[in-house]
């Protein structure tokens, strides 16, 4: 019998994150890539702007990579964690990001991706505090359009409501204010705060009203990615920072998409002189060769951790936590970041793509465009002056993804946001064509 193709055999046999089935029928088959490039099953190359799902920094193709993992996997492809087992990858890997991290973050334990991060960060916080005998303090606040993941604690932390309906009910103890967002917030006119303090204003008000005495931590991406690249006003973050500090709250930087590089900086909070008490990452730790993640936690988490009695053991564990192949493949991919400057690159492509998406700001429906490093976001409006967006039966936001990948460029959009933020490696004319395709794609869909 002939073998069916690889869409009749994906229908049968797959089911897809956020699955649909119609999505599938005409489904990139994508085999190849290189650089700032992906090839699909027709041979069709596209730009690949949003680095695979933002993590894919180093690019495609690289070798080295693919040689780390191999040596790695020849000398010894798994080990155990648990305490009392360890192996020198995870050491090394460890080591080196307690050199490249924030100050006061030195001690790492690994997962296998952004929203195990997360709930390990959670874990971590709510046991920090049945550690220090207040065991009342368990509640995490996180805000509207952030995205941490969709394990079941993650989404509930995660603010975007359309995850949530068809799962619930969600994980009591999860609370969402506002975001810091600066086209769409609006603060209170007779208010002489700015907009940032305001929006971290918010915080104090949810820990208030909560009580703080039930509030564990407040979790944040640097620069929200999936919910559309929002980027909080500069006085944001310090407030934030204050917040925590004055109700005895822990902050947790989900730096899934921001850290290694994303914003310009080796993670994404040191931008605003502030360091975070648990810090979360995963893809660009590999440029998504292995699925590999962890957290990060403060001196004072680690020591605590270190000094519980054994009744109090946190128990807590991935059988893939620090697997080798993992580590040597992170490490390999750091050295190539460092190597290469690519986080500096990432800062300078930034800039140029966020002046170029600017260009496209005279265009009587492209209603924002905002970004920090090599992360933007083109948001489409009905209407300008109002902010109105389109109805979604319009279907603005797919057709202009159809009009993009008819062009050549593949990327993700947040309803009619569309999101960019490309390899590191990718080249000025790749990043300045991407740029030319957006705005003749809206042209296409809008009109000029
Ligand atoms: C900021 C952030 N946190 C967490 C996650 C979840 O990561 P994963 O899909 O690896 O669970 C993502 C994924 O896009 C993310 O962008």
């Amino acid at each position: 019998m002939p073998k069916l193709d690889d869409l009749s055999r994906d229908q049968a046999y797959l089911v897809h994150s956020l699955h649909r089935r119609e999505a599938q029928a005409k489904a990139h088959v994508w085999v190849r890539g290189h650089g700032a490039v992906l090839v699909d099953q027709d041979g069709k190359e596209y730009l690949d702007g949003l680095a695979g799902l933002w993590n894919v920094v180093a690019g495609h193709g690289r070798r080295e990579l693919a040689d780390a993992a191999a040596r790695q996997m020849t000398e010894l492809a798994y080990a155990s964690s648990y305490a009392g087992s360890t192996n020198r990858p995870a050491i090394e890997l460890a080591e080196r990001l307690a050199g490249i991290c924030y100050r006061g973050v030195n001690r790492f334990f690994f997962t296998s991706g952004g929203a195990e991060s997360n709930e390990s960060a959670f874990k971590t916080a709510r046991y920090l505090w049945k550690l220090a005998g207040k065991p009342d303090k368990s509640k995490i606040v996180s805000r509207v359009w952030g995205y941490h993941g969709v394990t079941l604690a993650a989404m509930s932390a995660t603010g975007i409501a359309s995850y949530w309906p068809m799962f619930e009910p969600r994980t009591p103890g999860f609370v969402h204010i506002e975001s810091p967002y600066p086209y769409r917030f609006q603060g209170a006119a007779d208010d002489t705060r700015t907009l940032g303090e305001q929006a971290a204003d918010l915080l104090e008000a949810a820990i208030l009203r909560e009580g703080p005495e039930t509030v564990a931590a407040f979790l944040g991406e640097p620069v929200q990615g999936a919910g559309g690249v929002i980027v909080a006003p500069d006085d944001y973050w310090p407030r934030i920072r204050e917040i925590c500090d004055r109700y005895e709250v822990l902050l947790i930087a989900d730096e899934v998409i921001t850290g290694f590089g994303r914003t310009g900086q080796w993670f994404g909070l040191a931008r605003y002189g502030i360091e975070p008490d648990i810090l979360c990452f995963a893809k660009g730790i590999t440029s998504g060769y292995f699925p590999l993640g962890g957290i990060g936690v403060s001196d004072r988490i680690a020591a605590a951790l270190d000094g519980a009695a054994e009744d109090r053991t946190w128990m807590h564990a991935f059988t893939y936590s620090g697997h080798p192949v993992g580590c040597a493949v992170a490490l390999a991919n750091l050295e190539i970041i460092e190597r290469e400057g690519l986080v500096e690159r990432a800062g300078e492509l930034g800039r140029r793509l966020l002046a170029g998406l600017r260009t496209l700001s005279s265009h009587p429906h492209v209603g924002d465009v905002r970004g920090l490093g090599l992360m933007c976001g083109v948001e489409l409006v009905a209407d300008k002056a109002s902010k109105a967006e389109f109805p979604p039966s319009e279907k603005v936001g797919p057709r202009v993804h159809a009009a993009t990948q008819e062009r050549g460029l593949f990327s993700r959009l947040r309803g009619d946001v569309y999101n960019l933020a490309p390899c590191f490696v990718t080249t000025e004319s790749q990043i300045d064509r991407m740029i030319d395709i957006l705005g003749e794609s809206i042209c296409a869909v809008l009109g000029p």
